[in-house]
Formats: C-alpha cells, sequence, structure tokens
C-alpha cells in the first residue's frame, strides 16, 4: 500500500521502489517510530484535533503492532516503502477507520526527523554507558599500577619512566573527554522536530510543546525547515564516535606492540586471542587489531554524511534518507568495540617485571643524571653535554648509567658524587615528579581521588 498513490496514474517501476526504499535499514528505529507516533496522537487529542475513541484505538493499535514486532508475528515486508508506511497501512488493516487519522498535522519528513533524532539519542545513552565501564576498568588498573614501573615513549623510542598507571591515565583522560562530548551533543540535540510538517508548520492547533514534553525533549524545534533538515546532531555524534575510535585504535596499537615478542609488556588473554591456521606457535592480538581496523569505517560514515549534506538546498530532500545504513552500522561497530575491547584489557595480564626492566634500560633516567648536574651547578646546556657523553660511553662498554662506577662517572665530569645513584634510580626518577599530572604515585593518588569522585558523581 502506498501513502501517496491519489495523483498517479501508473504503477511504480519495480527498479525504482527497490531503490526508494528504506524499509530494509530504517525498520531498525521502529520503536521510536511508533513512540512518535503514540506521542503525536495524545497531543492530538488533547488538542481536540482527534477523538478520545480515536485515540485510544490507535494507541492501542500501535501498542500491538509493537509488541507484534517484538515477539516476531509481525514481518516487515518489502512491498512497503519505509517503516512509517509499514506501520500506517499495518495499522489501519487493523483498526480502520480511525487508523486513518493518525497522520494528521504530521508529514512523514517531520517524522523521520523525529525518529532519528529519537534513535540517535538512545545511541547516545547506550554509547555513554559503555564509555563509563571502560572508564571504571581503566580506573581499576590504574590504582593497581601506581608503582607499576615502564618506560614513558617518544617517537616509539625510551624516554623517561612513568608507571602504568599514568600511562592508562592518559586514556582514561581521552575516553572521559569522550563522555562530555556525548553529554554535550546530547544536550544540544534534545528538541523535538515533530510538528514541523512537511517544511512549514500546519495549520492545526499542535501543541509542540506537549508532544515535545511527552517524549523526554527539552522543548520544540524553533524552525521548521530546521526542523525537517538537520542533521547536525547525527554528523557530531559520528565525530564523537570516530574520535571515540581513535583513542581505541591508539590504544590497541600500542597493545599490540606490547603484545609483541619483541616487547612482552602484556599477554593477551587466551580468550581474547586467536591462533594461526598454519603456524602453531601464533597467538595473534585479532581483536585489538580489528578494533584499529573498524576506525575507517566510522570516519567513513562521518565523510559520507557530511558529503552528503552538503549540497541539499532547504528543507527535505530524498540524499536524506542517505543518513542511515552507514550511521546504523558505525554506530553499532563503536558499541561492539568497546564492549570488546573493555572486555580485552580487563583480562589481560601486564608484565610488570618486563616493563620494569625495560625503563631500567634505555637510558630513560639520562633527563634525570642531568638535571642532577644542573642541581650541583652546571648550566642545563653544559649539563645534556656532559650526559650525552655518559650515555656514549655506555653504549660502548654496553651498561647503563647504574652501572657506572663513581670513578667512571668522575672521569667525564668531577662533579658527580655517590649520591648519583640515588638520583637516577628508577623509583627517584618516577617519585620525584611531583607535579599534578605527573607519574609519581603522590602525584598519581591525588588524580585517582579526582576521578573517582567524577565517576562517582555520574
Ligand atoms: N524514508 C524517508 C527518509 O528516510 C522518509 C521521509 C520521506 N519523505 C518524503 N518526502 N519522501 O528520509
Amino acid at each position: 500500500m502506498k501513502l501517496w498513490g491519489g495523483r498517479f496514474t501508473k504503477e511504480t517501476n519495480q527498479l525504482v521502489h527497490n531503490f526508494n526504499a528504506s524499509l530494509s535499514f530504517d525498520q531498525k528505529f521502529y520503536h521510536q517510530d511508533i513512540q512518535g507516533s503514540i506521542a503525536h496522537v495524545t497531543m492530538l487529542e488533547r488538542q481536540g484535533i482527534i477523538t478520545k475513541e480515536d485515540k485510544e484505538t490507535i494507541v492501542h493499535g500501535l501498542e500491538e503492532i509493537l509488541s507484534d514486532i517484538e515477539n516476531g508475528h509481525l514481518l516487515f515486508s518489502p512491498e512497503h516503502e519505509d517503516i512509517h508506511s509499514f506501520v500506517e497501512a499495518n495499522l489501519i488493516q487493523r483498526i480502520g477507520e480511525a487508523g486513518k487519522r493518525l497522520h494528521t498535522g504530521r508529514s512523514r519528513n517531520d517524522q523521520v526527523a523525529l525518529d532519528m533524532r529519537l534513535y540517535t539519542r538512545d545511541e547516545i545513552d547506550a554509547t555513554h554507558i559503555l564509555i563509563v565501564e571502560l572508564l571504571h576498568t581503566l580506573l581499576s588498573i590504574m590504582e593497581e599500577n601506581i608503582h607499576t614501573y615502564m618506560p614513558g615513549f617518544t617517537h616509539l623510542q625510551k624516554a623517561q619512566p612513568v608507571t602504568l598507571a599514568h600511562h592508562i591515565g592518559a586514556y582514561f583522560e581521552m575516553f572521559k573527554r569522550d563522555r562530555e562530548r556525548l553529554i554535550d551533543i546530547r544536550n544540544r540535540m534534545n528538541y523535538c522536530p515533530l510538528g514541523s510538517g512537511a517544511l512549514a508548520g500546519t495549520t492545526y492547533p499542535l501543541d509542540r510543546d506537549y508532544t515535545a514534553s511527552l517524549l523526554g525533549f527539552y522543548g520544540p524545534t524553533l524552525n521548521s525547515m530546521d526542523g525537517v533538515s538537520d542533521r547536525d546532531y547525527l554528523i557530531e555524534f559520528l565525530s564523537a564516535l570516530s574520535t571515540i575510535m581513535m583513542h581505541l585504535s591508539r590504544f590497541c596499537e600500542e597493545i599490540i606492540i606490547w603484545n609483541s615478542n619483541e616487547y612482552q609488556f602484556v599477554e593477551i588473554d587466551d580468550s581474547y586471542s586467536t591462533g594461526s591456521s598454519i603456524m602453531p606457535q601464533k597467538k595473534n592480538p585479532d581483536i585489538a587489531e580489528l578494533i584499529r581496523g573498524k576506525t575507517g569505517r566510522v570516519y567513513g560514515a562521518l565523510t559520507s554524511l557530511l558529503t552528503t549534506m552538503k549540497g541539499i538546498p532547504l528543507a527535505y530532500n530524498k540524499d536524506m534518507q542517505e543518513d542511515k545504513e552507514l550511521s546504523f552500522d558505525a554506530i553499532d561497530t563503536v558499541k561492539g568495540c568497546l564492549s570488546l575491547f573493555n572486555g580485552m584489557i580487563s583480562s589481560m595480564k601486564f608484565c610488570s617485571e618486563t616493563m620494569e626492566n625495560s625503563a631500567k634500560n634505555g637510558f630513560t633516567n639520562a633527563t634525570d643524571a642531568a638535571d642532577y648536574l644542573v642541581n650541583h651547578g652546571v648550566p642545563f646546556r653544559d649539563a645534556h653535554g656532559i650526559v650525552g657523553q655518559l650515555v656514549l660511553y655506555c653504549i660502548d662498554k654496553n651498561i647503563s648509567l647504574d652501572n657506572m662506577t663513581l670513578e667512571e662517572y668522575k672521569r667525564i665530569s668531577p662533579v658527580f658524587e655517590e649520591d648519583i645513584y640515588d638520583a637516577i634510580s628508577l623509583k627517584t626518577c618516577v617519585e620525584k615528579r611531583l607535579t599534578i599530572g605527573a607519574p609519581s604515585s603522590q602525584a598519581m593518588k591525588h588524580v585517582i581521588a579526582i576521578e573517582k569522585d567524577y565517576l562517582q558523581n555520574l
């Protein structure tokens, strides 16, 4: 059944129908479509636009459709153009005349604008839950590892010692910003487009404030042309999702490196790794690689929608139907990645001894040796040069700074005394970095307390 057959004299070409139809994918928001329709007729009745009996018959019919879809009794049949036509046709078939009044004072343009917004809002909330779960996991890893020393890297070269808590804490901050981005988007988008009509509102005395409040919106959107053709909120959500994927991907990249035979900083649990069909020794970090790989398709959805929207004149144009498939895919992809990532790092083993040994080798304390000289009156630039000579000497002898004798030190600079060993020990290097945001256990404890409080007060 068509919603718009009246002015046509010929049947739609089958290929045109197939090309035009969106039911195969917009069925995903059947729930939101029905939810929106129930709010709409509730308002229509309150405004005296339809009778109480019609409203009750319609709501009852819609509720039946919802439960029939949910328990598998009602299947989406491809002769319907989209979810809106499907629900309306089914309603009329079930309840007759009253069903024909559902679409009073509404267009599919404001209907789909509403459905997409409700769907996006629900998905923002679902993503939010997953991000908060991840933040809890990260915080507990941080709490357990404020004394787990490891090398910090720049250019993937050992730079200065940090702790695992500090390293993980960097990701905590990233995902915390991701969480806040979701909240910002939700707040900005939470206005109801229903009542915008096709583009110019309607002549019925709709109470848009009432419909908005029934659906949990702050209020109605304030321009009907914008109401039907705005997809900014979805672009913002896809952008936030892309940023989440970028963060997950960076983290996965590190886990892949850490899990490599050369590093062995972590061991991914057997339940989160896979083997090779030919090489029996292999245990591959496939999940981390897949998450890294799936980042591309989420970016793709963002780029696609930005491109689709860029040439659309006001108000609704059919191009906008293209907002759905890739967005749905991106949203499901990110939610899947967040759950799997959380499971992977919760079960992953951190090899603290290997990390600590790695921090001990590779001159991560060279800066501290230079600082030692500065504290004894040597200008920093000279100190940098002296420690450079020490490093060269050590490389030549294949030892670390900690293994040089005091005599060897003094040969390069007489300023060095016995206390150099303590000054450049791994523990001192980390624990001396006391400012907020730095890796010492004292600073980390302070940050962890702040973040704990943050999570408790969400
Ligand atoms: N399936 C359409 C979409 O997703 C619904 C709106 C149709 N409106 C129209 N005027 N053809 O955008």
